[in-house]
């Protein structure tokens, strides 16, 4: 009974869902008066330089890596979903994140939490430690832990939340209250995994929020992009300047696509959640799995915070089959409608296998520390009707125990 009310009204208990985010994510930025031929979709503007009528007297755009029609509209478009002044636009979410790390010296230390994307980690770790910087990790899911590791040399607390991939929930306001009784320190929250539909970490005192545009914000998996929004006017001039100065914008046809996915972002991610739902309880139900990670469910060990800091959860289902790593392999080898690829958020059904594939390059050390083990499983449930999601789990589940015993 509890089952079926949780499913009819999923987001009982969450946050009230942003006020217009629809609306916006189909007028801001868009309005036809900007163009000449008053064009209603936002035309893909190809030319890399702009006419000036004297020397320094432009219509606002002079070389397209510093400014481009099509991503202005994208970028105004995001802000107002993010609930943000300012967002720039990047060539992908790694190239986001260089730039964050670029408002920071050599000799700056970066406290990144323990369980991030993978070559988030490998960023941090091979690349940005090699340049001076000085890169932490801790679990900011234990507040305490956070506030001891915070130095003087501290300037970038970096969070993702969930955390990918074990979904665990990080409290963006506990984390924003330590970080901001020190001067000078920035607060960014990797945005990838709720989307700006679900969760809004400006609102919750973080500094930037960043977003791997691949995922949720465009959907449809044609489009690797970044996006970064703030409201600080500081941060934004020093971030633009950035963007131009470091070079890793997105192309204007992306920036098309990406403005296009926004539109159906808010109804995207409704039915990815009530999709996500179903299966957790499915997973959860099932003797065949040993453990269902997904912040929606109760047993989740952060559903109230998640509850408290979102308006919902979106598709991201990561579960321990039981048995071995040949378990593992034959579930993922059996899915006939979830294709076994990495990267989510798309409208389709994606599965894969952290440790071998995402979080390959995590050491394997830190791996253990955070339960991605051989039988862990993450699952990116897409907006197909659900029971044939379910079915499709639940035949891949089967073959894996004909397999041979767990
Ligand atoms: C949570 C998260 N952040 C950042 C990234 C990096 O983004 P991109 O692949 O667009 O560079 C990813 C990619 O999978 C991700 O999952």
């Amino acid at each position: 009974m509890q089952d079926q009310e949780q499913r009819q009204c999923p987001t009982q208990g969450y946050l009230e869902a942003f006020k217009h985010f629809a609306t916006e994510a189909i007028h801001t930025g868009q309005e036809p008066e900007q163009w000449n031929s008053m064009a209603v979709v936002p035309p893909i503007s190809l030319s890399t330089t702009f006419k000036q009528h004297g020397p320094g007297e432009h219509a606002g755009y002079e070389y397209s890596r510093s400014g481009n029609p099509t991503r202005n509209c994208l970028e105004k478009a995001v802000a107002a979903l993010d609930g943000a002044k300012y967002c720039l636009a990047y060539a992908s979410g790694l190239a986001a994140t260089l730039n964050i790390a670029h408002l920071l010296k050599a000799g700056d230390q970066i406290i990144c939490t323990s369980d991030v994307y993978g070559g988030t980690n490998r960023y941090f770790r091979r690349i940005a430690a090699e340049m001076g910087l000085k890169v932490i990790f801790v679990d900011c899911s234990d507040l305490k832990c956070l506030e001891a590791a915070i130095t003087p040399e501290t300037k970038l607390v970096w969070i993702e939340t969930p955390t990918n991939p074990t979904l665990t929930v990080i409290d963006i306001q506990g984390c924003a209250e330590i970080v901001h009784k020190h001067q000078d320190l920035i607060l960014a929250v990797d945005n990838t995994f709720m989307s700006a539909y679900f969760q809004r970490p400006l609102a919750l005192g973080a500094d930037i929020c960043m977003y791997s545009a691949t995922k949720y914000m465009n959907g449809h998996s044609d489009v690797v992009m970044g996006l970064v929004s703030v409201n600080c006017e500081k941060l934004y001039e020093r971030l633009k300047f950035l963007q131009n100065a470091l070079g890793a914008i997105p192309s204007p046809f992306d920036c098309y696509l990406c403005n296009r996915g926004l539109k159906t972002l808010a109804l995207r991610m409704k039915q990815h959640f009530h999709n996500a739902l179903a299966v957790a309880m499915f997973l959860e139900r099932d003797p065949r799995v040993d453990k269902v990670l997904f912040p929606g469910l109760p047993s989740h060990a952060q559903y109230e915070i998640t509850q408290r800091q979102c308006t919902g959860v979106p598709g991201m289902v990561t579960f321990y089959i039981k048995g071995s790593l040949e378990h593992a392999k034959t579930f993922l080898k059996s899915l006939k409608l979830f294709a076994l690829a990495e990267s989510l958020g798309g409208y389709e059904s994606l599965a894969e296998h952290p440790a071998i594939m995402t979080h390959a390059s995590v050491p394997e050390e830190d791996r253990a520390a955070l339960n991605i083990s051989d039988t862990l499983i993450r699952l990116s449930i897409g907006l197909e009707d659900p029971e044939d999601i379910i079915e499709d789990l639940d035949q891949a589940l089967q073959a894996a125990v004909s397999r041979g015993p767990v």
